[in-house]
C-alpha cells in the first residue's frame, strides 16, 4: 500500500468534525484510537458499519480505546444521516466524532482514497480503510485495514486485533492464527530459550516440527 503505513507517524492534521474542531494527536492524546473512513453518508454499507460502530461502543471503552469517523460530506450531511444510523441500528448512539474532508485533502495524507469509485460529482471518496493508532504518544499506525468500498468490515474482528495489539504491546508474545482472548500465544522468535524460561515462569510448549527447530512457542499470558 503506498503512502502512510504501518510504522508510520499519523500527521497532526486540523479536523472539521460533527464535534466541533480538533487537532489529531491531542484527539489521540494517549489512547489506542480507531480512524476509520467510509465512501459516503446516506450509503447503504455505511450505514450499517458506523452503526456497527456505535453498538461496540462499550467494547471500545473497556478497552480505552477511542473512535474518529471519516468521510468527505459536509457536516450538515453527517449530523442529518447519523439519525438514520441511529434509528436503523436500534438507537445506538454515534458518540464518536465524525470528521469532514470536502478537500480531499485528508482521506490522501491518510493513505484512504478508494481507487474504483467516485461520487456523483466525479470527486474522490475515501476506501474502506482503518488505523488503528498507538497509545504511546508517537501516534504511530499499528494496524491497517483497506478494504474496497463493496465490502463491509467485522466489528468482531476490528475488536479481536485491538486485543492482539493491547497483548502483544504488553509481553514479548504474539498472536497466532485464529487467536482469540484466553487462547495460548507464541513467544516471540526475538527471545532466546533461555529469556523465555525467564519471561515466562508459567512455562512454554514447543511444538515437535519435523526441522526440529524450536520456533513455535506457545505459553499463556
Ligand atoms: C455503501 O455504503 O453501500 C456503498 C458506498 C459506496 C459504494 C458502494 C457501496
Amino acid at each position: 500500500m503506498p503512502g502512510l503505513t504501518l510504522g508510520d507517524t499519523v500527521p497532526n492534521l486540523e479536523l472539521q468534525t460533527t464535534q466541533g474542531k480538533k487537532k489529531l494527536h491531542d484527539y489521540i492524546d494517549d489512547s489506542f484510537t480507531i480512524i476509520f473512513s467510509h465512501p459516503g453518508d446516506f450509503t447503504p454499507v455505511c450505514t450499517t458499519e458506523l452503526g456497527a460502530m456505535a453498538a461496540y461502543a462499550d467494547e471500545f471503552a473497556k478497552r480505552g480505546v477511542k473512535l474518529l469517523g471519516l468521510s468527505c460530506d459536509d457536516i450538515t450531511s453527517h449530523a442529518e444521516w447519523i439519525k438514520d444510523i441511529e434509528a436503523y441500528n436500534n438507537g445506538h448512539k454515534v458518540t464518536y466524532p465524525i470528521a469532514t474532508d470536502p478537500a480531499r485533502e485528508i482521506i490522501k495524507q491518510l493513505n484512504m482514497v478508494e481507487p474504483d469509485e467516485k461520487d456523483p460529482s466525479g470527486n474522490q471518496v475515501p476506501s474502506r480503510a482503518l488505523h488503528i493508532v498507538g497509545p504511546d504518544k508517537k501516534v504511530l499506525i499499528k494496524l491497517s485495514f483497506l478494504y474496497p468500498a463493496g465490502t463491509g468490515r467485522n466489528m468482531d474482528e476490528v475488536v479481536r486485533v485491538l486485543d492482539s495489539l493491547q497483548k502483544t504491546s504488553k509481553h514479548k508474545v504474539a498472536t497466532p492464527a485464529n487467536w482469540k482472548p484466553g487462547d495460548p500465544v507464541v513467544i516471540s522468535p526475538s527471545v532466546s530459550n533461555e529469556e523465555a524460561k525467564k519471561l515466562f515462569p508459567q512455562g512454554y510448549k514447543t511444538a515437535d516440527l519435523p526441522s526440529k527447530k524450536d520456533y513455535l512457542r506457545f505459553t499463556n499470558v
